[in-house]
């Protein structure tokens, strides 16, 4: 518990932190990979080229100062990034390694303000915050390696078939080399491979979202192949079927709580249809009895991928509705049977359709897409609550 005037100390510095804006993380990350050259191996790089992880942290931090007093307003925040932590397998000892470079990086940047009463307040600060990230992760840890089929740290997984979905999109079906069985999911979330070869610069942590409903025995994933891309790049051309990959065990607050009567709306663009497509899984294998609507929207057939498996399943399940946009269909795509609509996809055209009172929205795609999709949704008066989506990369709220 924070003494009051910790709590009064911290929210003083949120118009300087605002003022520093992500100019403070981009210092703190540079200042920490200099120092810490280690930790290059523990970070996705490409998200500090970007900018989206700067951006992700900075958000983190200046919404723990203006919360503290009410700490409980952060749960989901703490929640996702316990989650995403444990897929880069975060451990106790690297808090005090970033608590360091953080209340340097407020003396550096801001050496008038930083008085010792302001960095002691931070400290403190920090350190609570650290607590309940470390507590909340060691109880990740201790559930995935207890549970049936769980484990703790990476496990080798051979690739037992990597199949062509589409153009850009390839599945990796993977089975533990071991022989053991694996950890059961939630249908959205995803798994950490943890990729080390003398072809990499650095150990590289990649997550995919697991694209099939759990089965106690394999996952399978799908990975676009990312133009200049590490990771994608070297799943797709280096990785063969039999060749072993290091995961993690399966994390992440993307996914469902609904009753069989809840109507669900999953809605997709590109390769963002793996979470939905194993949410699809796990309620047509419950027999979900409200009607479910997928939306996806791709480019063309050549990138449609899982699109005969799709198909199958439609045909299968009375309650299930599909609406595909493509972009720029090909001469020999087939309306109707492929896709519903050309262009980009248009919620308002479905509106009766999937504007229940009482439904969920489940969307993965790119941000500016999702960015649409809420927006769209919460204009037409739908709440928070019912809308759950998932960011291929540091969370942004949108
Ligand atoms: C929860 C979650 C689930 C995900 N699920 C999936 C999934 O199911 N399928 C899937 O395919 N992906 C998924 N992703 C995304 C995936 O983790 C990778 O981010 C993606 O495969 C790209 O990784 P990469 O190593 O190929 O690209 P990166 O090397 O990370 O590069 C990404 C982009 O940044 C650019 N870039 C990198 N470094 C620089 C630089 N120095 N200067 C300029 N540009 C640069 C690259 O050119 C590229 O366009 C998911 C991500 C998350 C967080
Ligand atoms: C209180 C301290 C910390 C806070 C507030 C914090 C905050 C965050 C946030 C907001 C994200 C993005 C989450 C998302 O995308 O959903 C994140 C990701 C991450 N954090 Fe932390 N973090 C803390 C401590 C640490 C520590 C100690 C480490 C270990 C060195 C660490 C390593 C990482 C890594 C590797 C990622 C993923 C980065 C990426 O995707 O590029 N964090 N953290």
């Amino acid at each position: 518990m924070l003494d009051a005037r910790t709590i009064d100390i911290v929210k003083s510095t949120v118009p300087l932190l605002e003022s520093a804006n992500t100019a403070l993380t981009q210092h703190f990350y540079q200042r920490m990979f200099r120092d810490n050259p280690e930790l290059k191996d523990v970070f996705n790089l490409s998200h500090q080229h970007t900018g989206r992880q700067p951006a992700a942290l900075f958000a983190a931090v200046l919404a723990y100062a203006k919360n503290i007093d009410n700490p409980a307003v952060l749960s989901a925040a703490v929640e996702r990034i316990a989650h995403k932590h444990t897929g880069f397998a975060i451990q106790p000892e690297q808090y005090a390694i970033v608590g360091h470079h953080l209340l340097e990086t407020i003396k550096e940047l801001a050496p008038d303000a930083a008085t010792p009463e302001v960095i002691g307040a931070w400290g403190k600060a920090y350190g609570a915050l650290a607590e309940i990230f470390i507590g909340r992760e060691a109880q990740i840890y201790q559930d995935n390696e207890t549970r049936a089929g769980g484990w703790r740290g990476t496990r080798a997984f051979v690739v037992k078939q990597k199949r062509v979905e589409s153009e850009q999109i390839t599945s990796f079906l993977l089975v533990p080399a071991d022989g053991g069985a694996v950890l059961d999911f939630k249908p959205g979330q995803y798994l950490s491979l943890h990729l080390d070869s003398p072809a990499l610069k650095h150990r590289e942590y990649r997550q995919y979202s697991l694209c099939q409903a759990p089965n106690g025995e394999n996952y399978r994933i799908a990975v676009k192949r990312e133009q200049g891309g590490v990771g994608s790049n070297f799943l797709h051309d280096q990785v063969r079927e039999g060749d072993t990959l290091q995961v993690l065990p399966p994390a992440g607050d993307f996914f469902m709580e609904v009753s069989a009567e809840t109507p669900v709306v999953l809605i997709s663009a590109g390769v963002g249809q793996t979470p939905v497509r194993a949410m699809l899984d796990q309620l047509l294998s419950q027999s979900h009895r409200a009607p479910i609507h997928w939306l996806h929207a791709c480019e063309n057939g050549a990138q449609h991928a899982f699109r005969a498996d799709i198909r199958a399943r439609r045909r299968a399940h009375a309650n299930l509705h599909t609406h595909i946009w493509y972009r720029a269909p090909l001469a020999d795509d087939q309306p109707a049977e492929d896709f519903n609509a050309t262009g980009l996809m248009d919620l308002n055209k479905l509106r009766e359709a999937i504007s229940q009172p009482a439904a969920h929205y489940y969307f993965c795609g790119p941000l500016p897409f999702m960015a649409m999709v809420k927006d769209t949704l919460s204009g037409w008066g739908i709440a928070d609550e019912q809308l759950h989506y998932e960011v291929f990369g540091p969370h942004q709220s949108l």
